[in-house]
């Protein structure tokens, strides 16, 4: 399968179907890094390594060790003892020290891939996975490492993680985990983040990289809507179909750090793990720490290529859902609809429009529960209003059923609201420093979700509410980060766990949740797109994308997220216009077509907009079931960008046999007097014969590859066509 071990020179070759990965050990103890990139057939040697020239290894000049350590390319750099690079990881240890340093011991290779305690990661079966486990140690400290690395054999993707032991027999406080370190020559790469705001998620930007150190992070308790878990190096000039692209995702939901550091010698170090700012761990004897999973690839095949493997990944190999190859029920949300007016009379009367629409879905968001009329109040008190919901909410549930709608509802259970009966009677449930008034942001606080009552609490809470109606769906909302870390119930030395705890309790509630109610299509959210991360989509099929639903808007934080998700997780509605975030006015059909490109669904008062568009969502709706499996399961192709050519999007979706593709342009500044635009369509098979809708021509693949199409011209601004091609 996928990995060779050649025990003479000790040396490890990972192989996915178009990657090779080397590991070597120098000196008999230094587990290094020898090659990462394009598959090759040899397994290499030492001589490979780059052990910092003359004088080479330790053993053959102690005298200058210092100068090995600072040059080593180190698979798991340790911290304090000559390398002045960025470590992996960090102590305190009780006399105060903080350096360490794990030195090779042994290894592992079995089949299979593990799962990480407690933490979303990857799966795959004996057939498609192999793993190797490589074991280190520090004697001095008594810490046992674990280094993890799982080969696809489907997918380009290499997976790492990391567990460590304390075998010795004093407490060791963890002040740095990173999950990935790769040391490699810096070539003319630059780095690709992706960067935002609340409703302007997920912006693709790059940098060049200088020497010292350039990074994306967090350290907000959520993996933010400012940064992303995700860095790329791309060769200069890389396109989306051409060139060597490295990608790096992290499947976690916290804070993080996704780091470049370009050495004196030209070498790169990428890490990715945990962002170590407010990170502690305090690891008795006998415990181990898991770190969360890091995913990396590697293509020669552009942007393009890093996208479709990451999607492939994701599809096949983290989204776990009954629906995660399914067509999700189209839905209709009433947040843009009503806010917080609304009672039953008001959700039946949208629910009866949306199904002589063809609507399936009823989700009833923030402002059921509580006294809750506005975002002030009620966060905590999860009792349904019944002065808006008389007879509660079977009663609401079964008359949407009867309607032939299933019914979804909204949750913010993270939260509380210091007007709240819970907050009330538990004050010290809020995440707060002792003798400070915690920050509010949108007038609520954080429950500390280390303490296991508070967890229960929250868990009971949903779960009855879930217990008591028929409800089809949840949408899991989280409106605030993290400040004011404080914990009333963690002891004074494991303050510093609080953010990883909440983390690792949002997921405990969540898995505790699909058990319990495993068809449930449950939909994550985060003020918008603020949690969009490989972690949460091991919980959730899909994730809502940005609060800002404007078709264009959408364009450039669509185009980002489906740089490194499936068009199937992205959260995508039509909502009414002027938009309710930027005030554009857009045409319908637009919005619609934009949609198209993630779940679908609607977010608009259906009984109060205009006919003529009220008489579009059937067509829309049509459009949904005939290319949704496409859409969902297909390759994702970009073809250019409104973010850069600032005139103008277009993207592909191609069947994975090639027998059809959904071609969707949008227009979105009309120019004069130009010609119009020639489209090139990748990714279909050359030899193959289509023709496109609504045409008579019968065209060669390779002939829409490279000669391409004209576009559709139109009068005004953004404008819309969708273009479906198929094989004859
Ligand atoms: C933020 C979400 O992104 C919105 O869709 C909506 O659910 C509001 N919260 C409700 O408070």
């Amino acid at each position: 399968m996928g990995i060779i071990y050649e025990e003479e020179r000790g040396i490890w070759k990972l192989d996915t179907p178009h990657t090779s990965y080397i590991i070597g050990i120098a000196d008999k103890q230094y587990i290094g890094h020898i090659y990462y990139g394009a598959r090759i057939r040899d397994c290499g040697g030492c001589s490979w390594m780059r052990t910092g020239e003359a004088p080479f290894v330790p053993s053959e000049n102690m005298r200058d060790k210092c100068s090995f350590m600072d040059s080593f390319p180190a698979e798991y750099p340790g911290n304090g003892v000559g390398d002045f690079r960025e470590s992996a990881v960090s102590v305190r240890d009780e006399a105060g020290n903080t350096a360490v340093q794990p030195l090779y011991t042994g290894y592992r290779i079995y089949a299979g891939k593990p799962s990480i305690p407690g933490l979303p990661a990857t799966f795959g079966g004996e057939d498609v996975c192999e793993t190797l486990e490589l074991s280190a140690r520090d004697e001095v400290l008594g810490l046992a490492f674990t280094l993890v690395y799982t080969v696809f054999s489907d997918v380009d993707v290499i997976t790492r993680s990391v567990r460590i032991t304390n075998e010795g027999e004093k407490p060791i406080a963890l002040t740095k985990v990173m999950t990935m370190s790769l040391d490699m020559d810096a070539e003319d790469y630059r780095m690709l983040t992706l960067h935002g705001s609340w409703a302007r998620e997920r912006r693709m930007e790059y940098r060049e990289i200088g020497y010292g150190k350039q990074s994306a992070g967090s350290v907000r308790g959520e993996s933010s809507h400012q940064e992303h878990p995700f860095l790329a190096l791309a060769e200069r000039g890389a396109t989306q179909e051409r060139g060597t692209v490295y990608g790096f995702h992290f499947v976690y939901s916290g804070n993080f750090l996704a780091q470049v550091e370009k050495s004196q010698f030209d070498s790169l170090r990428v890490q990715l793990g945990i962002h170590p700012q407010e990170f502690c761990w305090k690891l008795e004897q006998g415990q181990t720490f898991y770190a969360p999973e890091a995913v990396q690839t590697c293509t020669r095949e552009g942007l393009g290529g890093m996208s479709r493997t990451l999607h492939d990944l994701y599809r096949k190999h983290l989204i776990r859902s009954p629906y995660r190859n399914k067509k999700r029920p189209i839905l209709i949300n009433n947040w843009e609809a009503t806010y917080f007016d609304f009672d039953t009379e008001k959700l039946l009367a949208i629910a009866r429009e949306a199904k002589r629409c063809g609507i399936e879905m009823l989700v009833m968001d923030d402002g059921w529960f509580g006294r809750r009329n506005d975002d002030n109040t009620s966060l905590g008190d999860w009792q349904v209003n019944e002065e808006k919901l008389p007879g509660g909410l079977k009663r609401l549930a079964d008359e949407v059923n009867k309607i032939g709608l299933k019914f979804g509802i909204w949750f913010e259970p993270e939260m509380i609201s210091p007007d709240s009966e819970l907050y009330r009677s538990h004050p010290d449930w809020a995440i707060a420093l002792p003798g400070r008034k915690p920050c509010r942001a949108r007038n609520q606080y954080v429950l500390d979700l280390s303490r296991p009552e508070v967890t229960e609490y929250v868990y009971e809470a949903v779960a009855s509410v879930l217990r008591s109606a028929d409800i089809a769906y949840v949408k899991w909302d989280m409106n605030r980060q993290l400040t004011d870390l404080g914990s009333a119930f963690l002891e004074k030395d494991r303050q510093g766990e609080l953010m990883h705890r909440y983390v690792l309790a949002v997921y405990a509630l969540q898995e505790r949740l699909l058990a319990e109610f495993p068809e449930l299509l449950l939909e994550n959210c985060s003020g918008g797109g603020a949690r969009f991360d490989p972690g949460m989509l091991y919980y959730s099929p899909q994730i809502w994308c940005s609060d800002d639903t404007d078709a264009i808007e959408r364009l450039a934080i669509q185009e980002g997220t489906a740089l490194l998700y499936p068009l199937s997780a992205i959260g995508a509605h039509v909502s009414d216009c002027p938009n309710h975030t930027v005030g554009r006015i857009t045409p319908f059909a637009t919005r619609g077509h934009v949609a198209l490109a993630g779940t679908f669904g609607y977010e608009l008062d259906i009984t109060a907009i205009g006919e003529e568009e009220r008489k579009m969502i059937p067509e829309q709706v049509a459009l949904y079931h005939r290319y949704n499996d496409l859409v969902r399961e297909g390759d994702y192709y970009r073809i250019a960008s409104y973010r850069e050519n600032h005139s103008y999007d277009c993207y592909a979706v191609v069947a994975k046999d090639r027998s059809e593709a959904l071609v969707t342009y949008v227009q979105v500044l009309n120019r004069a007097n130009c010609r119009s635009r020639r489209i090139r369509i990748p990714g279909l098979a050359p030899e193959k014969r289509y023709r496109i809708e609504g045409q008579e021509a019968v065209y060669y693949g390779d002939t829409l590859q490279n000669a391409g199409i004209f576009a559709p011209l139109f009068r005004g601004d953004f404008q819309s066509a969708l273009i479906y091609i198929r094989e004859v």
